[in-house]
């Protein structure tokens, strides 16, 4: 089940990156966000805006051939793409375990190429496009297990 933390509507980058430093502000070490949504919906985008909020200012770009980002600011960011895996066991082979592990923020695009390997207890970003070509829906929420 879905447990919704957060739904905000944003109409623009501008708007995205506010909903990432909000969300930024109650992050513990430790958290890792999945995110997910179309091509082109805003997930690196999102990661611009925790960034910004925790002192950064390297660029944050798609890591395309590396598959991974190390950023140092207030906290550690670890920006992952998984778009070019296809499955947990690519992702085991990039090392994506160790990052799980990392006492920084470990934000990952296309999350649900690794699903297997991912903790349970991260927090989810979910983004998806609107009518009109800046509107966005973003929503944070986590899974909870049903009780038994
Ligand atoms: N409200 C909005 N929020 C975020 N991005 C927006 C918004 N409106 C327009 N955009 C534009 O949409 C694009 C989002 O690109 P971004 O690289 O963040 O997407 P992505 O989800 O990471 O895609 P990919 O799966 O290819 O990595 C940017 O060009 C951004 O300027
Ligand atoms: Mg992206």
């Amino acid at each position: 089940m879905k447990q919704i933390i957060t739904q905000v509507k944003s109409e623009g980058p501008e708007q995205t990156w506010e909903a990432a430093a909000a969300l930024m502000e109650s992050l513990e070490p430790g958290t890792v966000i999945a995110l997910h949504g179309d091509l082109g919906a805003g997930k690196t985008c999102f990661i611009q805006g925790l960034a910004a909020a925790m002192g950064i200012t390297d660029p944050i770009t798609s890591p395309t051939y590396t598959l991974i980002g190390e950023y140092e600011g207030r906290m550690k960011l670890n920006h992952i793409d998984l778009y070019r895996l296809a499955n947990s066991v690519e992702a085991l082979g990039i090392g994506l375990e160790e990052y799980l592990e990392s006492d920084g923020i470990t934000a990952i695009e296309w999350a649900e190429r690794a699903e297997e390997i991912l903790p349970e207890s991260m927090l989810h970003v979910s983004i998806e496009k609107g009518c009109d070509e800046r509107s966005r829906q973003i929503e944070i929420w986590r899974a909870v297990a049903c009780e038994s």
